[in-house]
Formats: C-alpha cells, sequence, structure tokens
C-alpha cells in the first residue's frame, strides 16, 4: 500500500472518529463545540476541495441541514462544489437566486421563506428556508459562498449567522493556502 495515502487516510479516520456532536437542540452550544473540531478536521490538509468536502459533511452530521454546500466562483458564475444533500444546480449567475444575492452584497443572507424571495432558485420544492454567506480571498473579493437549506421555515437566525460565520473564517484561511 502507497505510505502517504495510508497515513492520510489514517489521519482522517481518527478525526472523523473523534468528531464529537454534544446531545442537545441548542445549537450555540453544537457550534460552539464543532468549530473547533472543523478549525482541527482542516489544518494539516492544503487541499481546498478536501477541506470542503468534510466541512459540509461535518455541517450535515452535527444539524442534518436539508442541504448544505458551497458554490465557487468560476470566472461570471458560482459553480457548484462539495455538498451534502440532493443533486442541485449546478450554475448561478451572479444575478440570480439568493447565492447570487449574497455574491453580490457580500452580505450574509437570511431568507426565512424562500417562496418569498422573488429571485430565488428552487433546486427542491422541499426546501423552505435558507442561508447563504460569503468567503472573501485576500482581495476582499467573493471565493466562494457556503449555501445552507432547511426544509422547514424560518429556521435560521443570528445563532446560524454566527455559527457559521465562524466557519466561513476557517474557510478563509484556507483559500489563503
Ligand atoms: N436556493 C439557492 C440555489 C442553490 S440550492 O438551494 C442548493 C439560491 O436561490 O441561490
Amino acid at each position: 500500500m502507497d505510505e502517504k495515502i495510508f497515513s492520510s487516510c489514517n489521519r482522517l479516520n481518527t478525526m472523523a472518529e473523534s468528531l464529537f456532536i454534544p446531545s442537545t437542540t441548542n445549537r450555540k452550544e453544537i457550534y460552539d463545540s464543532l468549530i473547533p473540531q472543523i478549525q482541527a478536521l482542516t489544518e494539516g490538509e492544503s487541499d481546498l476541495t478536501a477541506n470542503l468536502a468534510n466541512i459540509s459533511a461535518a455541517l450535515k452530521e452535527a444539524f442534518d441541514f436539508f442541504w448544505v454546500g458551497f458554490y465557487v466562483k468560476k470566472e461570471n458564475q458560482l459553480v457548484l462544489g462539495p455538498f451534502q444533500g440532493s443533486i442541485a444546480c449546478t450554475r448561478i449567475n451572479f444575478n440570480r437566486g439568493v447565492c447570487g444575492h449574497c455574491y453580490t452584497s457580500k452580505k450574509v443572507v437570511i431568507v426565512p421563506d424562500v417562496e418569498a424571495f422573488p429571485n430565488h432558485i428552487a433546486c427542491s420544492s422541499a426546501s423552505k428556508s435558507e442561508i447563504v454567506l460569503p468567503a472573501l480571498d485576500k482581495n476582499g473579493e467573493v471565493f466562494l459562498v457556503l449555501d445552507v437549506d432547511s426544509n422547514k421555515l424560518d429556521d435560521f437566525s443570528e445563532v446560524d449567522a454566527i455559527g457559521l460565520s465562524a466557519v466561513i473564517r476557517i474557510v478563509e484561511q484556507l483559500i489563503l493556502l
């Protein structure tokens, strides 16, 4: 067996086994526990795709979000990146959807009822509310967005904005690698 691959997998297996999710419905407590674990999970791995994949898996495992994943800016569109959930639209123009609005405004966007958001892109009819956050590169430009969807109305609050912003800070460090 290739030793390099083995040791890398072994390290990740060890990290995955140690992902601890407190048994509470209090999201702040879960974010507080999860964020240092995401920091540890991504430390020492320089591949951005691998890190984004594990971050989306960790968020899915911790909160059982309906859909969680990344759209990465490529040329003049946002293109689907690593995610957890059902299949999703692959390309989003900057003037479309909650993701496009997040990209152009460079702000966290919380949509309590996606049907009331004029430009919403419905990748799944089961999606009812949504939060999208931008990650900026060293020039202050949006490099990617983190999109989280819920199958419940009004499922995201300031607690999620703060918790997921901490995840975005980790992603921004990874972008610099
Ligand atoms: N709803 C998003 C599109 C992405 S999917 O939800 C995964 C939007 O309006 O931008």
